[in-house]
């Protein structure tokens, strides 16, 4: 992941690795500029994404990427991996190589994965703070009833990380199938869920992670860019 957020005056002095006293003239001249505008302000602060330009050099050019991809099974949510393909070996694009993966999926679980290169909008929608609905299609061994509906919703306690799980909406599709919206992510969190019940989890699908959804636009293995709208990149 790329470095961030920085003052002008800083992102200058380092980048062209002069004194930070020298920077100001430049500022003052209007020869530096931020996504084409001249900023003589030496506080301003500067993201991973602004095109900075200084006397006529640029200094800083990089395009935030967005993806969405639909894993297949036998997949892994890495960018390497030694035994399987990988999400990034599905991906056929110039940026591949400067993404990473936005909440992973476990091997035998299928559905959408996001793929970024801006820090800032995995983070996001990854934070348990922002509470980003994540939706799941599940099937299991033997049936389901109203006491799963109950026990999610009121949360389970995970002795490994001393935690009551968030309250799960489920909803019974069929006797074996159900869909889950999670709020938080921890570790194989739903088949954890399940286990104890004794009921193993014999597929698993997220079909959407916040406003992103997948459609049958995208078949299993594929991958397209997403436009993510400017109101969406959490103060960039
Ligand atoms: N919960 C799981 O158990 N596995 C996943 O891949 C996602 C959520």
């Amino acid at each position: 992941m790329h470095s961030k957020r920085a003052r002008l005056d800083r992102f200058i002095a380092r980048h062209c690795q002069i004194p930070l006293k020298s920077v100001k003239p430049l500022l003052a001249r209007g020869l530096v500029s931020v996504n084409g505008v001249a900023v003589a302000d030496s506080q301003v602060v500067i993201g991973e994404f602004d095109r900075i330009v200084s006397d006529g050099v640029v200094l800083q050019d990089r395009t935030p990427w967005y993806f969405m991809l639909h894993k297949p099974v036998g997949v892994v949510s890495a960018t390497r991996d030694s035994q399987h393909r990988t999400v990034l070996d599905l991906i056929n694009h110039p940026a591949k190589e400067s993404l990473h993966v936005v909440g992973r999926l476990d091997l035998n679980t299928s559905g959408l994965v996001l793929l970024t290169n801006d820090g800032r909008w995995s983070r996001a929608l990854m934070s348990p703070v922002s509470k980003v609905p994540k939706r799941y299609q599940v099937r299991v061994r033997d049936p389901l009833d109203e006491r799963y509906v109950k026990a999610f919703a009121e949360g389970l306690y995970f002795e490994t990380e001393n935690i009551v799980t968030a309250p799960v909406g489920l909803t019974l599709t069929s006797a074996t199938t159900a869909e889950l919206v999670l709020t938080e992510g921890k570790y194989h969190q739903i088949k954890r869920m399940f286990g104890r019940f004794r009921n193993p989890v014999l597929a698993l699908h997220r079909s959407a992670v916040g406003p992103y959804r997948l459609d049958d636009s995208l078949a299993s293995g594929e991958f397209r860019p997403l436009v993510v709208p400017r109101d969406r990149l959490h103060d960039r």
